[in-house]
């Protein structure tokens, strides 16, 4: 089938793709200009394992083409997939700018029958809003062409986006019209040969199911990281609990983990999209509320356990603090809302320095928080550790499972470990020689005498 996808992002250019690679012919548009110049080149923006093989493939087979162009690209597609970005407004609603100004030049352009499908997450409604805005396009030209607007719903995860897409769990479609269901069932064939997985829906249910799985897998770490807080109170160990908690097959250990907080482009604008989605129909989500709250407050948890460790020491100013891990979970290079973001940010508030390392996702962070005097991107984990008063862990990149810390203790000035992860087991990090803080646990002290002078506060 002719596809165009519209918004050539994490979502868009995985999605063309793997619709490419299951024999589809694809057209990635994106308004973005240098990135379809740079996908022209076979240089990919994005970090994605397994994208490039893929892409280029299918670039070669000539079955994936990129471009800019709506009215060239809209001449030959039945079926156009719009993934644009949908940001967090500044009231916390999710921004439909660019879903009203991709439906305006669908309508613009559009020069045969179409079906748009909805792919970008979006509140309840918007599938009419593409519907009114593709129709007032068409009638300022005029003409006459048959459409249909359903939602399909996207829940690849990045850093295992393509694996993903090529065998989804589900997917999801909101129509109410026959032939749109029986086209999408044409495109989704090839990727349902092993068994169907296919779930036909009112375009509402679609449309929330979206919000639903994110809004549950937030909850989840919420809820640890609140029980982390009181395991923190009494001594107990949240990675005890947990074990114990998901070994429940009701339950299950899926997305169980204490940590310094959720980030990406996803949960917490999904979260935020439906408090504020539900307040504009005068329902209070309070649970949803709660949800945001303790994952706005996670994000500083961290940073509570550095200034109160070092109270005594002089505070944070003028000491120096590996950072390993920038992006907001491993095996991808996005930085949106990212915890250690967040963390940076208050240590240079507070006159630290930071030195910092992230295997992929260091380019992209070197544009949200540029180098300088106080400010240092390092080649390594070793090189980030150089001169260090404390290493803080804030992904939980694989490699980071087995720092070397014998290389690591030559280099840092003091040994003291926070791991905003729960990467490490206590005992074993005391036995090395560090003063050990995590999330959810008792703190575990190199100097046993020191515990007394530097106790931190357990409270996140
Ligand atoms: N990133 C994820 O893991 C993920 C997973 C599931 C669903 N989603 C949802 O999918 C949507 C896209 O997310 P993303 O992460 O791919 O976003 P992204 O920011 O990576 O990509 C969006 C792309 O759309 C392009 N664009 C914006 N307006 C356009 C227009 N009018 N015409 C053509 N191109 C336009 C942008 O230039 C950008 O390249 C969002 O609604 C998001 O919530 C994202």
């Amino acid at each position: 089938m002719e596809i165009l996808i519209i918004g050539t992002g994490y979502v868009g250019l995985v999605t063309g793709t793997c619709m490419a690679e299951m024999g589809h012919h694809v057209i990635c548009l994106d308004i973005n200009e240098e990135k379809v110049a740079q996908l022209n080149q076979g240089i990919i923006p994005i970090y994605e394992p397994g994208l490039h093989e893929l892409l280029m493939r299918n670039v070669a087979s000539g079955r994936l083409k990129f471009t800019s162009s709506y009215p060239q690209s809209l001449t030959d597609s039945k079926v156009c997939f719009l993934c644009v970005d949908t940001p967090v407004a500044a009231d916390g609603s999710a921004n439909l700018h660019q879903i009203r100004s991709a439906s305006a030049a669908i309508g613009a352009h559009m020069s045969g029958d179409l079906l748009i499908v909805v792919k970008s997450t979006v509140p309840p409604g918007t599938a009419s809003v593409v519907q009114k805005t593709v129709q007032e396009a068409l009638d300022e030209r005029g003409v006459l062409y048959g459409f249909d607007v359903v939602s399909n719903p996207e829940f690849l995860k990045e850093g295992n986006a393509v694996n993903d897409c090529l065998k989804p769990d589900r997917v999801v479609i909101g129509t109410n019209r026959a032939e749109s269901s029986e086209i999408m069932k044409e495109i989704y064939a090839p990727f349902m040969l092993n068994h169907e997985r296919l779930m036909i829906m009112d375009v509402a249910s679609a449309e929330i199911t979206k919000y639903a799985s994110n809004i549950m897998l937030a909850a989840r770490i919420s809820l640890m990281n609140e029980l982390a807080g009181i395991c923190e109170k009494v001594g107990a160990n949240i990675d005890k609990v947990r074990l114990g908690v998901g070994s429940d097959s009701r339950i299950g250990y899926q997305f169980l983990y204490a940590g310094a907080g959720y980030g990406g482009s996803c949960l917490p604008k999904d979260v935020k999209a439906m408090i504020s989605f539900a307040n504009g129909l005068g329902y209070n989500a309070e649970m949803l509320q709660s949800i945001n709250r303790v994952n706005e407050r996670q994000k500083h948890v961290i940073f509570g356990k550095m200034k109160a460790y070092f109270e005594k020491a002089g505070g944070l100013a003028g000491k120096t603090f590996a950072i390993l891990g920038l992006s907001f979970k491993p095996d991808t290079d996005d930085l949106r809302e990212a915890s250690a973001l967040v963390l940076i940010e208050e240590l240079l508030k507070a006159g630290a320095s930071v030195r910092l390392f992230d295997p992929v996702a260091m380019p992209a962070a070197k544009k949200a928080v540029p180098p300088g005097e106080r400010v240092f991107y390092a080649k390594d984990e070793i090189s980030a550790a150089d001169g260090c008063d404390a290493i803080v862990l804030m992904t939980e990149w694989k490699q980071f499972r087995f720092l070397d810390f014998e290389k690591v203790s030559t280099v840092l000035k003091k040994m003291v470990f926070f791991d905003g992860r729960n990467q490490y087991s206590p005992d074993k990090m005391q036995k090395i020689g560090f003063d050990y803080i995590s999330i959810g646990k008792k703190n575990a002290y190199a100097d046993s005498l020191k515990k007394t002078e530097t106790q931190i506060p357990v409270t996140p």
